[in-house]
């Protein structure tokens, strides 16, 4: 029998994708300004926050629920560890730490893993299929944005163990649709939804600051360089050369 969650998360999550689609970090990243600095302290945050929940599903691989929700293919901790090798160098590990709203969205994970682990459905739909979604038009943004060189600084989006993510997001869509799952826990599941995505806009309204400074940085260089080298600070082609980057 189907309990149609997920269309139920479908459904009782789009506002809340819609207000994370329009925060201010997101709408200039799909405009193509992007810089390392601001990006590479997203994937930061991004490795703590799918290193707890990776540990907490692996932790719960036997749970009578999540062992039904539970995709090895994935995982995405290790390729945050290529990219944060990438960005922030071999010591990565010395160099980055949980922001404050990372810190909450970790706890708020490690939390509901002990309480309420059939809560953790939530966390997993809300960042895995949204990664499934938006993620390979998020990966040409980045690549042109940062001007990447090839094959490196993408590793998130690539899930290599899944060849076609359509596929792959209908079959996670009927393993949530026959979760055994009592009804009056439904609305639970997506009350977490709609609070996972207020804790990843969390994430982005942190960044919002640092970016607002580098485009003002890009602005002012672009303003104060030879007139005969100038042009449009925003290209309309994200792929010509004429991109703004901050000067490091
Ligand atoms: C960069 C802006 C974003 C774009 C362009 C985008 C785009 C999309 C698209 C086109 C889909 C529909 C895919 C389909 O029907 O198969 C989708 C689904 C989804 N997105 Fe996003 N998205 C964005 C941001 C986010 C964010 C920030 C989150 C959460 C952290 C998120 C979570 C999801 C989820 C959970 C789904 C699955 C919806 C469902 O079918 O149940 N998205 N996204």
């Amino acid at each position: 029998m189907s309990s149609m969650l997920a269309t139920r998360l479908r459904e009782g999550t789009k506002q809340s994708h819609s207000l994370a689609e329009n925060a201010g970090f997101i709408q200039c990243f799909l405009k193509g300004a992007v810089e390392k600095t601001s990006y590479r302290q997203l994937l930061a945050n991004f490795y703590f926050v799918y290193t707890a929940l990776e540990d907490e599903l692996d932790a719960l691989q036997t749970h009578p629920v999540l062992s039904q929700l539970y995709f090895p293919e994935l995982k995405r901790q290790s390729s945050l560890i290529q990219d944060l090798t990438y960005y922030w160098g071999p010591h990565w590990q010395d160099a980055i730490s949980p922001s404050a709203a990372t810190q909450g969205y970790v706890d708020r994970i490690q939390e509901v893993a002990i309480a309420d682990p059939i809560l953790l459905v939530a966390h997993s739909y809300t960042r895995y299929l949204g990664d499934l979604s938006g993620g390979q038009l998020l990966k040409k943004i980045a690549r042109r944005g940062m001007n990447l060189p090839p094959d490196q600084g993408t590793a998130f989006y690539d899930f290599i163990d899944i060849p076609t993510p359509k596929a792959f997001k209908a079959t996670y869509r009927q393993a949530l649709d026959h979760l055994p799952l009592e009804t009056s826990r439904i609305d639970q599941v997506i009350d977490e939804a709609n609070l996972a995505f207020k804790l990843n806009m969390g994430l982005f309204q942190e960044l919002e600051g640092n970016l607002i400074r580098a485009i003002g940085q890009m602005i002012f260089n672009h303003l104060t360089r030879p007139r005969r080298d100038r042009q449009s600070p925003w290209s309309p082609d994200l792929g010509e050369s004429t991109k703004l980057q901050p000067q490091d």
